[in-house]
């Protein structure tokens, strides 16, 4: 499996960038706008949002969708309300009273781009507008299958899921963590929305989380999840600032955050991500080429260099 893979004559290179510009102007549509008061505050919130991101779990919404054959339109706020949560949870992630990050995707952080107050507040409001996004009627999906969606977010953003993650990283600053520390660390900070993603597109196509093609695509999820927390670790050592848009190479050890990197080292890292991804992998081996886009997706998480 490459990233040529192509469905019903599309390469996933053609359908990650139509759906990255749908993902982007059905954001563009469903935030305030700039002049809308308070005015600031929306700027920031279309700042933190719009500026960038590789759109990673807008994309596993829609290649999940494509899969299981979902209108686009079922996708579409489900999509653009994960991104919201993930927007918010990287505008507080880089506060001074978490990692401190002056850089985001190239660019100021929200809080050196505004003041700290106003990304606390950003973070706040798009937390808000994600749930308001999904619980709209009238897109397309019954509104049992909606409940499920906004039960589904809550759980996945909460603090059972990537708000205790956080909860986890910051209490491990300067601890040595074991293996399975931090997986289960990894695993709600970022797995938790990844997963969502495959969730709620398994909702938008009345599939059970139990059934067995929902049971799968969640298995495919868990490995992604934890495979793009790996290279993301990989990355923080080694890539290259201009691709990351980060200040500074080596901010985890730096400091004393437990990554892979500084439990495993790089090359073990590195392998282990391989064989994520050949567990991801795995976990489609009953699908034909409808998943050929969640195939490419997953190797794009662990070969990408940003
Ligand atoms: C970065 O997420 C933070 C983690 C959860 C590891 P992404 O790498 O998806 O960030 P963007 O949205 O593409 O900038
Ligand atoms: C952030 O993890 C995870 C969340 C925001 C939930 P990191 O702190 O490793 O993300 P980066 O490296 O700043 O993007
Ligand atoms: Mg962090
Ligand atoms: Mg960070
Ligand atoms: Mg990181």
């Amino acid at each position: 499996m490459t990233l040529d893979a192509a469905v019903n004559n599309e390469t996933f290179a053609q359908f990650r960038m139509r759906l990255v510009q749908r993902t982007e102007s059905v954001l563009g549509t469903l935030l305030p706008a700039a002049h809308v008061l308070p005015a600031r505050l929306h700027d920031a919130m279309r700042y933190s949002t719009l500026g960038g991101g590789k759109r990673i779990r807008p994309l596993l919404v829609y290649a999940t969708g494509a899969c299981l054959g979902v209108p686009l339109e079922h996708l579409d706020r489900p999509a653009a309300a994960l991104e919201m949560i993930h927007a918010y949870s990287l505008v507080h992630d880089d506060l001074p009273a978490m990692d401190n990050d002056d850089l985001r995707r190239g660019q100021p952080t929200c809080h050196r781009a505004y003041d700290e107050a106003t990304a606390i507040l950003v973070g706040d409001a798009l937390q808000a507008q994600a749930f308001q996004v999904l619980a709209e009627p009238g897109w397309g999906v019954t509104a049992e299958w909606q409940v499920q969606m906004l039960v589904t977010l809550a759980q996945a953003s909460g603090s059972r899921g990537m708000v205790g993650g956080q909860a986890i990283d910051l209490a491990a600053v300067g601890h040595e963590l074991a293996l399975p520390a931090l997986e289960q660390m990894h695993l709600h900070k970022t797995g938790m929305l990844i997963r969502c993603a495959v969730q709620l597109a398994l909702c938008a196509a009345g599939i059970g989380e139990k059934e067995s093609k929902g049971a799968a695509l969640l298995r495919y999820a868990d490995r992604v999840g934890l495979a793009f927390q790996v290279q993301d670790d990989i990355l923080d050592e080694i890539g290259d600032l201009q691709q990351t848009g980060k200040a500074q190479q080596g901010a985890d050890r730096n400091r004393n955050k437990p990554s892979f990197v500084t439990l495993l080292g790089l090359v073990e890292a590195q392998s282990y991500a391989r064989r994520l991804l050949d567990g991801a992998l795995e976990a489609l081996q009953s699908w034909q080429t409808e998943a050929d886009y969640l195939r490419a997706l997953a190797c794009l998480i662990v070969e990408r260099n940003k």
